[in-house]
């Protein structure tokens, strides 16, 4: 029997059930449902709107209820819409009018508002850590890996020999900024709603102070239309989501490149690869891919969760019921490939050799050899011109700069000395970039030093939000 029976004289076919019911993906924020329900009982206890007794009658049956689903054993009415309904009905089966009178002045409207804001809240503090996970995987591997070197590409063409640790660290810093993107859709989720009931407030003296506080929110929602119809948090998750997998994704696309024959630059460990059912000699980097595909998956959670809002009348509308799916989607997506990532860091071969190797191919000194004759007194532009000239004769005679004779770099300019042989080395190319930021051995040494710094901070937000008790 529906909770409006007594309004209707019939009720919704089969099919419409089922189609109308949110149940399914309801089912993974049953924890936040139950200790919403317990927090609300127990401020409608302190304020006398309920007796005590009813409040602990309503709480033991809860607890019961909450361990029931999380050994498995609970049994879900396929009649029931959404998991409110569900909890609700067991309660009240099991305790009768103490049950019934949960629901005073509450709506299912603030009640899906607090669970969801509950559950993301949830997500956000796992992704956070994921991602710390990550990071401390991606700092590691910088360590490890110092020293060598690589070519750094722009359009994808030899550039300048850098540090392999250099451009991992590039990603630690992308997934940095997926971190506060995430923190900051934690603090937007952190608002309570509760308290707001269907749309406009109720008679009852609630104390949504209270609430807020049982609850772990840091404050209460002002408006209690926007409260109940408020979903920009779910758009913040899935936008900070989106971001990170399109830095996975980045990521990814250099793996799947870098474990190629014609590179070699990395073998990834059999555990994160597949091989092929018909070429025996075959080893994907299928994970990789697979992350790289489900960037697609985000993108649309984002996008469909964005269309769902546009346009909708204040307050509650039934559209928002599809605000979960895509954002639990998308959470557990980008929480997946970064456990993935990690584990393809952690595992993976990398072959210094090779990458040392290319990155003194593709004329990568050039810049260096135009800034020796500009540190020699030749205007900048002039020797780029010059450089090029040496490229180009290079080219024509199969060679590479570092290849030329004295004699033969003398003819393109007499400011060349003998030492011009030793600048070409790519090491040493890599070491002379002494910018803050830059590639140079120094420079990334103090990279890595900021960059745990920032690990060892984020940690703490992480720690405090958990031992503040504002994730249930
Ligand atoms: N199942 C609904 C949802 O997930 C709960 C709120 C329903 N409220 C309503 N007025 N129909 O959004």
């Amino acid at each position: 029997m529906a909770l409006w029976s007594g309004r209707f004289e019939q009720s919704v076919g089969e099919f419409t059930q089922r189609f109308g019911a949110s149940l399914e993906i309801d089912k993974k924020m049953y924890r936040q449902d139950i200790h919403g329900s317990i927090a609300h009982a127990k401020m409608l206890a302190r304020q006398g709107i309920i007796s005590q007794t009813d409040f602990e009658h309503i709480e033991v049956g809860l607890l019961e209820i909450e361990n029931q689903i999380r050994q498995g054993k609970f049994k879900y009415d396929v009649n029931d819409e959404d998991i409110h309904m569900a909890v609700e009905g067991a309660l009240t089966d099991d305790i009768g009018a103490a049950g019934q009178r949960l629901h005073t002045g509450r709506s299912r409207n603030d009640q899906v508002a607090v669970d969801i804001r509950m559950h993301a809240k949830y997500l956000l503090v796992e992704l956070m850590a994921e991602n710390y996970s990550l990071r401390r995987v991606i700092l590691r591997a910088a360590r490890k890996y110092f020293g060598v070197v690589m070519p750094g590409y722009t359009h994808l063409q030899h550039a300048q020999p850098i540090l392999f640790s250099h451009h991992l660290l590039a990603y630690f810093w992308m997934f940095t900024r997926d971190f506060k993107r995430l923190a900051d859709a934690f603090d937007d989720a952190d608002a309570n709603p509760l308290g707001a009931a269907a749309l406009a407030g109720t008679t009852y003296p609630l104390d949504r102070a209270y609430t807020t506080e049982l609850l772990g929110f840091s404050r209460a929602i002002p408006n209690s239309l926007d409260a109940v119809s408020d979903r920009d948090y779910l758009l913040d998750l899935l936008y900070a989501c989106t971001v990170s997998m399109l830095h996975l994704s980045r990521l990814c696309e250099e793996i799947i490149i870098w474990s190629t024959t014609e590179f070699g630059f990395i073998t990834l460990s059999d555990s994160y690869s597949t091989g092929s059912s018909i070429m025996p000699q075959k080893k994907n980097p299928d994970f990789a891919e697979l992350t790289r595909g489900k960037t697609g998956r985000v993108v649309g959670d984002l996008m469909s969760l964005v269309v769902t809002m546009k346009s909708l009348p204040l307050a509650y509308n039934k559209d928002l019921q599809e605000c979960k799916e895509g954002s639990i989607d998308a959470a557990h997506t980008l929480r997946d490939c970064m456990i993935c990532m990690e584990g393809m860091i952690d595992t993976w071969t990398v072959h210094a050799d090779r990458m040392r190797e290319e990155a003194a191919q593709g004329f990568t000194a050039a810049t260096d050899v135009a800034d020796y004759l500009a540190k020699r007194g030749m205007p900048f532009r002039k020797a780029h011109e010059v450089v090029g000239e040496l490229v180009l004769y290079c080219e024509k005679h199969g060679k590479g700069l570092e290849d030329l004779t004295h004699e033969e770099f003398q003819k393109a300019s007499p400011l060349f000395g003998e030492d011009i042989v030793g600048e070409l080395d790519p090491e040493a190319i890599a070491r002379a970039r002494t910018t803050y930021g830059g590639t140079g051995h120094d420079a990334v040494r103090e990279q890595m030093r900021e960059a745990s710094r920032k690990l060892k901070s984020d940690r703490r937000v992480v720690k405090n939000i958990r031992e503040r008790g504002a994730v249930i």
